[in-house]
């Protein structure tokens, strides 16, 4: 894997992107600065050679353009901290106010663009909208390992416009592939791997490699009612898609033939409301009333999952067990 190490910046303008999505309490402060911190030492390599850095990333879902509550100038002031030097902040990420600011970085000055997804062409993939991006940078540094499995405008389809002399990874991308290199290929057994999340469809490609990998796949997180639903459970209105019901069962079916043990969850704490005042209770998995709907793990499913875990060797965590705001 080619990573920033193999690149001189000196003079050079890096067009990197960053997963910085982080989470925001109501008033707009960062909660967890963890993701920002992670891309600190490529920032700082690039720096150090005398290259200039443009940064930029989607914040949250935003589905109607620019929207304050996901607007990244919220965060400007923890990558300065964090990274010790001015953060400069372009408010729209293809205007001409950001193509200036980036034709006019110095060595060692950091422009951070605005919310990536303010343009419904970055989750299309858009081609144009990747080219226009790509002007903002003489190399493109992809870092954004949290965002690595969409392939978006900025993460995928803009490294056409590099050559392969002008693109490359940083650390945290590195990082995070020698870590799943290591569990993948040196995994002590038992072997549990954890897959949570909304979707089916985003995990596919994870479980089918898992499978040939792991002995135990603990299932979680919205996208085990997909896997209920398919094995006939009824899941009032819980997360589910329904263009994946037929995926599941395969799934499922190879796992048996591959004798790897799939757990899903077999109780759930079921809410008639998407809120924090809603009503709640627990329910087994595949009896849940119309009007409710499967956030989190019930009992039984939680003391299952721990006697998994508690007997495996390696574990391998992708994706939350439960709703996460
Ligand atoms: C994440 O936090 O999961 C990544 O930043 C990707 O965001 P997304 O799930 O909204 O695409
Ligand atoms: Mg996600």
């Amino acid at each position: 894997m080619k990573t920033v190490d193999s690149i001189n910046f000196a003079g050079k303008r890096a067009l990197i992107r960053v997963d910085f999505n982080v989470p925001l309490n109501e008033n707009f402060e960062v909660t967890d600065e963890t993701r920002i911190k992670a891309a600190i030492p490529t920032l700082k390599k690039i720096l150090k050679d005398d290259g200039s850095i443009v940064l930029m990333s989607h914040l949250g879902r935003p589905k109607e353009g620019p929207t304050n509550k996901y607007s990244l100038k919220h965060i400007v002031k923890n990558v300065s901290k964090l990274l010790g030097s001015n953060v400069l902040f372009a408010e729209d990420c293809i205007g001409s106010g950001a193509f200036a600011g980036s034709a006019a970085l110095k060595p060692g000055e950091v422009l951070l663009l605005e919310n990536l997804r303010f343009y419904k062409e970055e989750e299309k993939g858009d081609e144009a909208f990747a080219q226009k991006l790509s002007k903002h940078g003489d190399i493109y540094v992809n870092d954004a390992f949290g965002t690595a499995h969409r392939s978006h405008a900025s993460t995928a389809v803009i490294a056409k416009f590099f050559g392969q002399e002008a693109k490359c990874f940083g650390y945290v991308m590195a990082g995070e592939v020698a870590s799943i290199d290591k569990v993948l290929n040196k995994a002590e057994k038992p072997f549990t791997a954890i897959i949570g999340g909304a979707k089916v469809s985003d995990k596919i490609l994870i479980i089918e490699q898992l499978m040939n990998k792991a002995n135990n796949i603990l299932i979680g997180g919205g996208m085990a009612f997909t896997f209920v639903k398919a094995m006939g459970g009824q899941i009032g209105k819980s997360l589910c898609e329904d263009d994946r019901l037929e995926t599941a069962r395969e799934l499922l079916a190879k796992a048996k033939q591959k004798g790897v043990n799939i757990y899903i969850p077999t109780d759930a704490i079921i809410a008639d409301n998407f809120s924090n005042d809603a009503n709640k209770k627990e329910s087994k998995i595949n009896v849940i009333p119309d009007g409710w709907m499967g956030l989190d793990a019930g009992p039984e499913t939680v003391k299952m999952n721990n006697e998994v875990i508690m007997n495996s060797k390696t574990i391998l965590w992708n994706g939350p067990m439960g709703v996460l705001k």
